[in-house]
């Protein structure tokens, strides 16, 4: 008989779903104390160490397929770095991560900054180069392939509409604030549409659809394409599409794709396609946002941190609220 290693699915289940909060809570802490201090690399490389340092307690055989960038470009969690106790022993999952996904919103003390990352069984999480991917995203509860990123902003939002029973112009988008969306903006407008501009942050722009106080029906626009990928893998455990397809914008790009195995550069990527089988996505708030609130400083060195863990498998949210001591 042919020996399978474990299931990666139930050991997901039982060591790592609630682990994976402390790894985020530790990247989120790290990144904190840089928020609003005008340096977004600090920010960035103190959420790095400090989740590669929470990673590397875990019990598993994991590896970073979605990084902080490749070998050469990235010195920790770049592309393909092993991380977890357990190398070659527990079970081998593929991680997704962006330690802190808002560099510019930290160090801006906006809001929505994010510590997350999303892990599956491997080869169950697209290798996304670090290219741009434009995305369409919309909640739960619609008839599958209501949306599609072959058709314009104009018919997926008259799609969405008629489906909610309301007119275009009750529709809501949100839109990451560039101007290579000045012509995105203006079919939107001309549809009379309510434009929810983010300056940064399009994980939490995306899953804001997935989220009915937060008035948001569709996402759309182009960001980065390794976001894309966490985004997909937070609306397979809560519900709601996403269509994503990589924009490239030279050879270099286009090469980097084909590396990581990606033949059809064209291709429409559903949200099942970027995030395959059981997966567990988990964020905590570095700073507060329409989702998540921020971590906060106490007096007596009490900080608290706020964060969601989701399991595709179950559909289980979970909303952690840690509260964390200096030790005595
Ligand atoms: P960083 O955390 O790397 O700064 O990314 C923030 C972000 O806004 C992402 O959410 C988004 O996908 C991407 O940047 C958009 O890229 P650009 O700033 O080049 O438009």
């Amino acid at each position: 008989m042919t020996k399978t290693a474990t299931p990666a699915s139930k050991v997901l289940d039982r060591v790592l779903v609630l682990e994976m909060v402390r790894v985020t809570e530790a990247a989120a802490i790290a990144a904190s104390t840089l928020i609003g201090r005008g340096d977004e690399k600090a920010a960035d490389a103190a959420a790095v160490e400090a989740m590669r340092e929470a990673l590397n307690k875990l019990p598993m055989d994991g590896t970073v397929v979605i990084g902080e960038g490749e070998r050469d470009e990235a010195p920790m969690l770049y592309i393909g770095e092993k991380v977890g106790s357990a190398q070659g022993q527990g079970p081998r999952i593929d991680i997704a991560l962006d330690p802190l996904e808002g560099t510019t919103i930290t160090a801006k003390a906006g809001p929505n900054a994010l510590a997350v990352l999303a892990v599956a069984e491997e080869g169950n999480l697209l290798n996304a180069p670090d290219v741009y991917m434009d995305k369409l995203a919309v909640g739960p509860g619609y008839p599958e392939g209501i949306i599609d990123l072959a058709k314009s902003p104009t018919e997926n939002v008259q799609a969405v509409a008629a489906a909610k029973g309301v007119q275009p112009n009750e529709i809501i988008v949100c839109v990451l604030d560039r101007p290579r969306h000045a012509e995105l903006i203006a079919e939107l407008r001309s549809l009379g549409c309510g434009i929810a501009l983010i300056p940064d942050g399009d994980v939490a722009g995306v899953i804001a659809v997935t989220n009915e106080e937060t008035n948001i029906d569709l996402y759309m626009g182009q960001g980065g394409a390794p976001e894309g990928v966490l985004a997909a893998a937070a609306l397979r455990c809560v519900g709601g599409q996403f269509n994503g397809r990589l924009v490239f914008r030279n050879e270099d790009e286009r090469s980097r794709a084909r590396k990581w195995g990606i033949e059809d550069l064209n291709k429409i990527y559903t949200r099942d396609e970027l995030a395959k089988g059981d997966c567990i996505f988990a964020a905590t708030g570095v700073t507060d946002g329409s989702m998540l609130k921020g971590v906060k400083r106490h007096k007596n060195g009490v900080m608290t941190t706020d964060s969601v863990v989701m399991r595709a498998s179950s559909g289980t949210v979970r909303w952690v609220r840690g509260e964390h001591r200096s030790k005595r």
